[in-house]
């Protein structure tokens, strides 16, 4: 008797956005009367990602997947999935605004996913099992948002924004996702963001240790039902809603997996973060951003090496889960894109930044024309009339 290989199914291209703009966390601590060392060194985060009205989530989602797919990539998509928690609309899915934008077929299932920053998994992991189920279709996942609190509250300095965007497929060419995980939810009121409020609420220490308890809770599970596998862990990767954040889950890590390991892991979570200091907190993108760093820094990782990503979304979901690098990862990725996009940006005063944060779309139903905020955007959002928006 023969058994078939199960298909494999996983992240076949990664492309990312982010605006042009940023504010130098210095600049902010001086501000604000704070130790740069707070910010830098506590916090662990250097720059912050600051979007024009523009650079909503749409636009910055359709920016991030404009380029990646071909023509015929196109044609195979059978299910958008936009994750976000900054979302534009009540009711229509900004997935059928960014399948506009882009220009895909209506051959498709366009929907959107919100569960905080584990949205963005909710969407890779529903894609995959899509996949396995229509594996002559694909899946493209966009995980788009603005972290946004307040001026001068204590999650100021963990904003940011951004859009990483995924094609989920089978046989792909940069990761394959191994089908077993451990996930929990519960409710928690750790972080949140009534309907009424343009800025989330938090309870900031108590969400650290709640994604803490959960990532240890986990990690103690996916060990029972023999997921870890420590030893053959080549990367941790974590959500990163400031690097300090996923510093102390993988720190909670050295007592429990051998020191080489350890060492291993510490050396490549300082690859995993480097795009996500500069930028900020893009939610549901977080975690994936981590991993595009990850494969643009790391020059050791090889196909073959297997790496362990935790996902948390405030309120509360999580999930622990693996993925299997792939032949020729390498290639399916732009560093030199992801450089220049990051080298290109203009660093705000405090006065612009506050000026751009104050900024607000009309409620009334009258006619706002948009500036194009970032001129190396393909996408952005031109016009509010009558309460319906208009894209680029
Ligand atoms: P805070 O009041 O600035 O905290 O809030 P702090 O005063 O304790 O300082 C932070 C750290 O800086 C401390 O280190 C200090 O010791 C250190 P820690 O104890 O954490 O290791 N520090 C210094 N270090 C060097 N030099 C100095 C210095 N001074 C102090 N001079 C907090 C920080 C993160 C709580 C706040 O920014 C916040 O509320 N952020 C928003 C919530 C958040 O990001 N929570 C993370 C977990 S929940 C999550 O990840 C989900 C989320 O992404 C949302 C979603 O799911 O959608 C947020």
């Amino acid at each position: 008797m023969t058994f078939e290989q199960p298909m494999a199914v996983g992240i076949d291209r990664m492309a990312w956005y982010t605006p042009n703009r940023f504010l130098d966390l210095d600049d902010l601590a001086q501000a604000r009367g704070v130790d740069p060392d707070k910010f830098r060194i506590g916090i662990g985060q250097r720059r912050m990602a600051v979007p024009t009205l523009d650079q909503d989530i749409v636009a910055m989602g359709a920016n991030a997947a404009e380029g990646m797919l071909n023509d015929i990539d196109k044609r195979r998509i059978g299910l958008l999935i936009v994750a976000t928690e900054s979302s534009v609309d009540q009711s229509k899915a900004s997935a059928l605004f960014v399948q506009d934008v882009l220009g895909l077929g209506g051959d498709m299932r366009a929907i959107e996913i919100k569960e905080a920053c584990y949205g963005g998994t909710a969407g890779v992991q529903l894609a995959a099992d899509f996949v396995r189920s229509h594996p002559q279709r694909t899946a493209l996942v966009i995980a788009t948002d603005i972290a946004r609190y307040g001026l001068r509250t204590g999650g100021e300095v963990t904003q940011g924004a951004g859009a990483v965007a995924m094609l989920i497929g089978p046989n792909p060419s940069i990761m394959a996702l191994e089908p077993e995980s451990v996930y929990h939810s519960t409710s928690t009121d750790d972080f949140w963001r009534p309907n009424y409020a343009t800025e989330a609420l938090a309870k900031g220490k108590y969400s650290e240790q709640v994604y803490l308890r959960l990532f240890s809770d986990l990690w103690q599970e996916a060990g029972r039902q023999g997921l870890t596998r420590a030893e053959s862990l080549q990367a941790m990767l974590f959500h990163i809603p400031f690097t300090k954040m996923g510093r102390k889950g993988l720190r909670s890590l050295s007592e429990r997996v051998p020191d080489d390991v350890f060492r291993r892991l510490e050396r490549r979570f300082e690859e995993s973060i480097k795009h996500c200091r500069d930028v900020g907190n893009c939610y549901t993108g977080s975690l994936y951003l981590g991993l595009i760093s990850l494969l643009e820094h790391d020059t050791t990782l090889r196909a073959g090496d297997r790496i362990g990503l935790f996902s948390y979304g405030s309120g509360s979901v999580g999930e622990l889960f693996f993925g299997v690098l792939q032949d020729g990862f390498q290639r399916y990725l732009d560093p030199a894109n992801s450089a220049a996009m990051l080298r290109t940006r203009q660093r705000l005063t405090m006065a612009e930044y506050e000026a751009i944060f104050e900024q607000r779309l009309v409620t009334d139903g009258s006619e706002q024309l948009l500036d194009a905020g970032d001129p190396r955007a393909k996408h952005r959002l031109v016009r509010l009339d009558a309460h319906e928006r208009y894209y680029a």
